[in-house]
């Protein structure tokens, strides 16, 4: 526990705390001395999240098996703990199901963080961090991607996560005492140094990294990159991938933000968390391949409908406001994430 520390004996809410990004935030909040309160109804995280979590800290959470949508479980949720701020990563985020069940992501995204903040108002909390998305920027006209670029959702998920940041922008505009930064992610990669904790996706993975690790294990034949014919330098898609625990790292910098900021709150605030810096597909699959040592096969397939060629952050306005930035680079986001696929191959156990 680091003495001095401003979020020390602080009651954080984590809504979608056992996640994959959520885990690693509410592991180094318990490192930093809060008190964590995790409401997460299990419908992408695993019961062995929290043993983990609590092995790592030796310390617990205030679990609330929950969902964000239910109103009741929010009021009983904010009556028995005296929430000081929330990190709100529950939702769903996959974009191909957005586009089959538009219904269910407008429900869960847009729904659940109305009715979580209609709650905080109503018990007095109005600080948040927000989990969004660099998929608010549609495809960027230019890169690096500046916060004030243009916002455009470009399917049901995208169009979700923008919807939630201008929930905060209005409710912040009819009532100054809200501080709400919307953290907009790159590409979230890597796991838990210790091996510990990691993304554990449900049936074949979408993002490049989890499907590399299943190939580097032999689960899966060969990565097929989506497109070797962009305007890129080696004609593959380049993202700003940026290490979970860097990512980690950037939220408590803005709940100290948000807490460094009494009495004079920050309204609405997007936030880019990236390395600034890109990478191709075929630099992450070289870094794969050092990390693990040997060439992990692939092949070239068609570009991947709705893909962009290139999006990387200017992050400078995390540095400057956040005094953020992040620290691991490639390597080492492909050798802690190797760690964690090989020591946990089927991801975590059941109970
Ligand atoms: P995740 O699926 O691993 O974590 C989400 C957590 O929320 C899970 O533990 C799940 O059980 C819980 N949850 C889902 N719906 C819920 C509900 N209705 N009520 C209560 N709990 C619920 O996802 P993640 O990768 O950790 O992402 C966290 C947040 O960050 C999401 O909002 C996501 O949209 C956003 N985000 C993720 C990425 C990424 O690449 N991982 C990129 C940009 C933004
Ligand atoms: N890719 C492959 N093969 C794969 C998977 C991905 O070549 O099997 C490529 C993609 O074409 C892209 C790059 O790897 O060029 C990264 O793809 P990801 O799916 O890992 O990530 P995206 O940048 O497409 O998507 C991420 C988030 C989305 C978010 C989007 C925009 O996963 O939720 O960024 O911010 F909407």
């Amino acid at each position: 526990m680091s003495g001095g520390d401003s979020l020390a004996n602080r009651t954080i809410l984590a809504t979608g705390g056992l996640g994959y990004i959520g885990s690693h935030v509410t592991l180094d909040l318990l490192n930093a001395g809060a008190n964590v309160v995790v409401l997460d109804n299990f419908s992408n995280a695993k019961p062995a999240v929290r043993d983990r979590i609590k092995r790592l800290s030796n310390r617990d959470i205030a679990l609330v098996r929950g969902d964000v949508r239910d109103r009741d479980a929010l009021q009983r949720l904010f009556a028995e703990h005296d929430i000081e701020a929330v990190v709100h990563f529950a939702g769903l985020k996959a974009v191909g199901e957005s586009v089959a069940k538009p219904g269910l992501y407008y429900d869960v995204n847009i729904n659940g963080s109305n009715l979580l903040f209609q709650e905080m108002a109503a018990a007095g909390c109005r600080r948040v961090v927000f989990s969004s998305s660099a998929t608010v920027y549609g495809d960027p006209e230019t890169a690096p991607v500046r916060e004030d670029a243009p916002t455009r959702g470009v399917n049901p998920y995208g169009r979700s996560k923008l919807m939630v940041e201008h929930i905060l922008e209005d409710l912040a505009a009819a009532d100054a005492r809200w501080s709400a930064i919307c953290l907009r992610y790159f590409n979230p990669t890597g796991a838990h140094e210790s091996g510990q904790i990691g993304e554990d996706p449900l049936g074949v993975p979408n993002n490049l990294f989890p499907f590399i690790a299943q190939v580097a294990t032999g689960r899966r034949e060969k990565l097929v990159v989506f497109g070797g014919d962009y305007p890129t330098p080696d004609g593959t898609g380049v993202r700003d991938f940026i290490h979970v625990v860097d990512l980690s790292a950037g939220h408590l910098a803005a709940l100290r933000k948000l807490f460094a900021d009494d009495g004079a709150p920050l309204g609405y605030a997007p936030i880019n968390l990236g390395a600034g810096v890109g990478y191709s597909v075929l630099e992450a699959l070289a870094g794969w391949s050092r990390a693990c040592g040997r060439d992990l096969p692939y092949e070239i397939g068609p570009r991947r409908p709705g893909d962009v060629a290139s999006v990387y952050a200017d992050a400078s306005l995390a540095a400057s406001m956040l005094g953020w930035r992040a620290a691991r680079g490639l390597d080492e986001m492909c050798r802690d994430h190797w760690r964690w696929q090989s020591e946990n191959p089927e991801g975590y156990p059941e109970e």
